[in-house]
């Protein structure tokens, strides 16, 4: 594997790099990207640099500019501190530069960036460290230390906030009041233009030479869009200057702000916030990122190479980073790291970053799935704009109350020149099974009835009635169809009878067949609720009619699934020359979508996906017939499409694909590939690298409702350790070659491997021999 970022085998929470001038600039910003799920920013320098993607956002403040869909607007920039010595400002392409290192604690998320510059004859140290707080979620805190163990030094800095920042030009911003509090608080007032959210963002300063403190009283410069606090220190050789910027941010969509006293509210908080110094606020951050985050869930990867403990470091710091705390509110595709994608929520976090939430902060996921609950409103609003009944979920989602958010026109077309049309906001329409795929196994794994009463039932029931209206009747054949879709293969535009979308359609149906007459039978206060609620007493008819002439492509003759009615009999073409793993997508270098679409080339996952997620559906066989059929039409253009390979390798015994899908999955955003990562974390491949380590390699999986642990360890690790939570109980699994120990927390729990059924009891362990892996080569 190969990174681009430093690692050390000594401390797997550490990504660096000494690399300053380099091309990978706008990579090693998201890589390095600091957050706590409400504020995130990306990881440039203090001083602005050329090239720079200078992004904070804070999730859920959408905002849309007419004829646009919504996106979060690029905030005022907090990081900025411009540093001029003897009069000279900080530019690393001036001078020289000696000992330059940045890096970021994946423990805590603390970035560092340290350097000597070598500037007019003198040498002048920097030691630059950042955090933005998990303990106050509004609070980042920076320190810079400057000294010269030679010189003389006047030290000149200018910092505050700078409202100049936009999402590609276009600035969501309305400009409100700019004021200095007591002499040492700056505050910008601002409100987004669309949707009216308010944001108030304060600073205060403090200045210590050799630890003694100086009037913090800055000389202010107000501007358009500015407002910057300066300060003049003359150093003496040997002497040491600490600047220390707090600064919050508050908006009047915040659960626990007052929307009416934000701006004395959030200086007050400030106020307290600075009287612990740096090192006493990152502690009390690093507190909460041990007690929410790492004690609730471990991988521990015992090989040779540090990079897969790196990696999965990287995946769970990102997804922590990246995942609001407030149900209104989801984790976008990008989380907050980037411009891309807007900020929007997609089936990203239902299939792939959910597993990782439902096994080990099922809190979390609860949060994750009622953002769906909440999103009813505009899954209704979707499916009556499109004639149908129901919860027709967005293919892309924003405050869950909007609908589609799925932009209309994407990049041009080589051939045409022309905008591509993106279809994917009208037919893509797997997303809504996808949401029910997810809530039955947060249900199966927590057994949370609350949640299953309060919304999850209601979704089910919701997102079935949509599907049922949307079945085609095809008289000839006496079956239902579903045509014109996209399929998760999305190289394959209105395709008929896409098998990922029929199989969940039909699935969802008979999930909502059960659920009705569970609730009827068991809870008759809820069925009535929910039937009025739903018309459900018709619906039921109609799925009672529609669930067993729903067309579900079957396997020809020789095992393989057809992906739609029309792929089989598409050109077939040699994919190998586009399955690049250091580009991406090129194939569009040789052809247009159009093109594409009438060829057997697969983008991701597709039936491959719904082998994966339905295994006990296919035979051993059928899965190899379509692994051998699909794989090598596959492109592997999206990130979500190597995670599952690799697991589904694991599960077919074929090892090395296994860990070469692996690899590749974890050089997405950490690899070396410039491109990649640009405008934001690929975070499904986050969740997908869970995914593959605990559900792939550790062979987790909920089968049939019952939890199964069947692993498959790589040959080049000596041992695995991961911990999970199986309704309400905590478990242990380490797995070495032979052997599997299981170790449960609380009450005891049942579980599967290898055709065996094991017990453990409560606060109990065992351990079971490992059957000896038959390793399956092409
Ligand atoms: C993939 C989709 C995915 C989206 C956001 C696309 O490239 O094909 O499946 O949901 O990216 O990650």
């Amino acid at each position: 594997m190969k990174f681009c970022v430093d690692t050390n085998e000594k401390n797997s929470w550490y990504i660096g790099t000494n690399d300053y001038g380099s091309k990978m600039i706008n990579k090693f910003e998201t890589v390095m990207f600091q957050g706590n799920g409400y504020m995130g920013m990306r990881a440039v320098a203090e001083e602005k640099q050329l090239h720079e993607q200078r992004d904070m956002f804070i999730s859920g403040t959408f905002d849309a500019f007419p004829n646009e869909v919504t996106e979060l607007p690029n905030l005022p920039d907090l990081i900025n501190l411009e540093i001029k010595v003897d009069g000279q400002p900080l530019c690393l392409k001036d001078g020289y530069v000696e000992n330059y290192h940045k890096s970021l604690n994946l423990k805590n998320g603390e970035l560092t960036r340290t350097f000597d510059w070598i500037i007019n004859n003198k040498a002048v140290h920097f030691n630059y460290r950042r955090f933005i707080s998990m303990y106050d979620k509004h609070l980042f805190v920076s320190q810079v230390e400057v000294s010269s163990a030679q010189d003389e030094l006047n030290v000149q800095l200018s910092s505050g906030i700078d409202g100049r920042q936009s999402n590609d030009e276009s600035q969501h911003l309305m400009e409100g009041d700019k004021r200095l509090y007591d002499g040492q608080y700056i505050q910008m007032q601002a409100e987004t233009q669309q949707s009216h959210i308010d944001f108030v963002f304060n600073v205060r300063h403090k200045i210590y030479v050799d630890e003694v403190l100086l009037s913090d009283k800055p000389y202010i410069n107000m501007s358009r869009r500015q407002i910057f606090g300066n300060y003049n220190v003359d150093l003496q050789a040997g002497q040491t200057l600490t600047f220390i910027k707090y600064a919050n941010v508050y908006t009047s969509i915040d659960q626990d702000a007052d929307p009416n006293k934000l701006t004395d509210d959030s200086v007050a908080a400030l106020k307290r916030a600075s009287l612990s110094n740096y090192n006493e606020s990152l502690q009390k951050s690093d507190r909460v990122w041990n007690h929410n985050i790492w004690q609730k869930n471990y991988v521990q990867i015992d090989s040779e190479d540090e990079k897969p403990q790196v990696a999965i470091n990287f995946a769970r710091y990102q997804l922590a980073a990246n995942t609001p705390l407030d149900p209104r509110m989801n984790i976008g595709a990008k989380g907050i790291t980037g411009e891309g994608y807007k900020g929007h929520t997609f089936w990203d976090t239902e299939i792939f970053m959910l597993p990782y939430y439902t096994f080990t902060m099922p809190d979390v996921a609860k949060n994750l799935l009622t953002y769906r609950y909440l999103g009813l409103q505009g899954a209704h609003k979707k499916a009556q704009g499109n004639n149908y009944q129901g919860a027709q979920f967005p293919w892309e989602a924003a405050d869950p109350t909007d609908g589609e958010t799925a932009p209309l026109w994407g990049s041009a077309d080589i051939v045409t020149g022309k905008p591509m049309k993106i279809w994917s906001g009208f037919i893509e329409q797997h997303v809504t099974s996808d949401i029910v795929i997810a809530i039955m196994d947060y249900l199966h794994a927590t057994g949370d009835q609350v949640f299953a009463d309060d919304m999850g039932y209601e979704i089910i029931l919701d997102a079935a009635k949509f599907w049922s209206s949307r079945l085609e009747y095809n008289e000839e054949q006496d079956v239902y169809e579903i045509n014109d879709v996209i399929g998760p293969d999305e190289y394959k535009e209105h395709a008929d009878n896409n098998a990922f979308t029929n199989y969940t359609a039909q699935w969802c149906i008979q999930k909502a067949i059960k659920v009705y007459n569970l609730i009827k039978e068991e809870n008759p206060e809820l069925y009535l609720k929910l039937s009025n609620k739903l018309n459900l007493e018709t619906t039921y008819e109609s799925w009672i009619n529609q669930v067993n002439r729903i067309y579900v492509p079957q396997p020809n003759i020789e095992g393989v699934i057809p992906e739609d009615d029309q792929y089989l009999s598409l050109k077939n073409v040699d994919v190998s020359k586009f399955q690049v793993n250091d580009q991406i997508s090129t194939i569009f270098k040789t052809y247009n979508l159009s093109q594409i679409n009438q060829m057997q080339i697969t983008k991701q996952a597709d039936v491959l996906l719904l082998i994966y997620l339905f295994e006990n559906m296919f035979d051993d066989n059928i899965k190899q017939s379509n692994w051998n059929y699909y794989e090598p039409r596959t492109t592997h253009d999206s990130s979500l499409s190597q995670s599952i390979h690799s697991i589904l390798a694991s599960d077919l015994g074929l090892n090395d694909e296994a860990y070469k899908f692996y690899e590749m999955s974890c050089e997405t955003d950490l690899g070396i590939h410039i491109g990649k990562a640009i405008r934001g974390l690929h975070m499904a491949a986050c969740g997908g690298l869970w995914n593959m380590t605990v559900e792939g390699f550790g062979g987790v999986r909920i089968d049939n409702g019952k939890l199964r642990i069947e692993p498959h360890l790589p040959a080049s690790w000596n041992s695995l350790k991961y911990q999970i939570n199986w309704q309400g109980s905590t478990v242990r699994v380490g797995i070495d070659g032979e052997k599997m120990f299981v170790q449960v927390i609380g009450d005891g729990i049942e579980f599967v491997s290898y055709g065996r059924e094991y017990q453990v009891p409560a606060n109990g362990s065992l351990e079971i021999e490992l059957p000896v892996e038959e390793t399956v080569t092409d």
